[in-house]
């Protein structure tokens, strides 16, 4: 279908998705729009990528009305194919990133995630052949785990990343919100909170991890981090001292909910942030 375009000469651009779109998604769309001829959005909900599969089960399913969002953000054609396109019988390829897939979201989810994501980003690459492709720094593990990929088998796409984008308290937007009652909703706001807190401590000039890492600790409290660390935003290997931009990361359990946020600590640009979460961290809206 896009096979004219492309000989053409027109710039591609693909948003994958899992659909229940939300102003992230739509940010990276509308980034597209500004950089692209023609905006493909794939809305696949992957279950090679969940491992469990009450995950999959309640994962929210509104395909008629995102197909109406994509639209108005400024796509041109939306790619919703079923599993049997996607893993017709006799499917037997799998694309597996070694090492930066095991840690954090990896250690949590199961090997099975990331090859999951792996290898459908891999094939929805190949479907569309885009010029540029478009990720969230929300899932930020997922975004350098696919540019490992681009780079490792030299296929020919521009990884673009979008910032996090957030409610205006902070908590950063996620299909899984949806999930959350009223007073989890407000427990939720720790994961951001404990993010500055550290932004915070390191915008006094701290460049300890471990004394970063306790005043996020201090801030997260009601809720038990699954995981909370600093570390390299290429190897994800734990860091000790903040030298050089590195990520903090923290997921947890919010009831039955299971929230994932991060935030890129840069020792040079953090003693001239601004330290309203809700300001300093809602960028993309492009
Ligand atoms: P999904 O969770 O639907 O997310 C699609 C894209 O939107 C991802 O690149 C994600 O990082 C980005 N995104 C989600 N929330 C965001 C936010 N608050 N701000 C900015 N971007 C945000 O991630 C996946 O789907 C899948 O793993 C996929 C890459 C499609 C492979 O199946």
């Amino acid at each position: 279908m896009l096979a004219p375009d492309r000989r053409a000469g027109l710039r591609i651009g693909l948003v994958p998705t899992m659909g229940a779109l939300h102003e992230g998604h739509l940010s990276l769309i509308r980034r597209a729009r500004e950089q692209c001829d023609r905006v493909v959005v794939s809305l696949f909900v992957n279950p090679a990528q969940f491992n469990e599969r009450s995950d999959l089960d309640r994962y929210p399913r509104q395909e008629a009305h995102d197909a109406g969002l994509a639209a108005e953000a400024g796509a041109d054609v939306l790619f919703a194919p079923s599993v049997e396109e996607i893993y017709p019988p006799g499917f037997a390829t799998t694309v597996e990133v070694l090492g930066i897939t095991e840690r954090l979201e990896g250690t949590a989810r199961g090997a099975e995630h990331f090859r999951g994501v792996t290898t459908v980003v891999t094939k929805l690459l190949g479907m569309a052949q885009p010029d540029i492709a478009y990720f969230g720094q929300k899932d930020a593990q997922q975004v350098i785990i696919i540019r490992r990929l681009v780079a490792d088998l030299n296929l020919p796409v521009r990884v673009e990343v979008c910032p996090t984008v957030r409610e205006p308290d902070g908590l950063a937007l996620s299909s899984r919100n949806a999930h959350l009652n009223a007073e989890e909703r407000v427990r939720a706001l720790s994961l951001s909170r404990a993010l500055s807190a550290a932004a915070e401590r390191a915008a006094t000039g701290e460049r300890s991890a471990e004394n970063l890492l306790n005043a996020a600790r201090e801030a997260i409290v009601p809720i038990e981090p699954e995981y909370l660390a600093l570390v390299d935003p290429d190897t994800l290997e734990p860091v000790t001292q903040l030298d050089e931009p590195a990520l903090l990361v923290v997921a947890a359990h919010v009831g039955a909910t299971r929230l994932i946020d991060n935030l890129i600590l840069d020792p040079l640009a953090v003693s001239t942030a601004p330290l309203n979460p809700g300001k300093a961290m809602t960028t993309c809206s492009a």
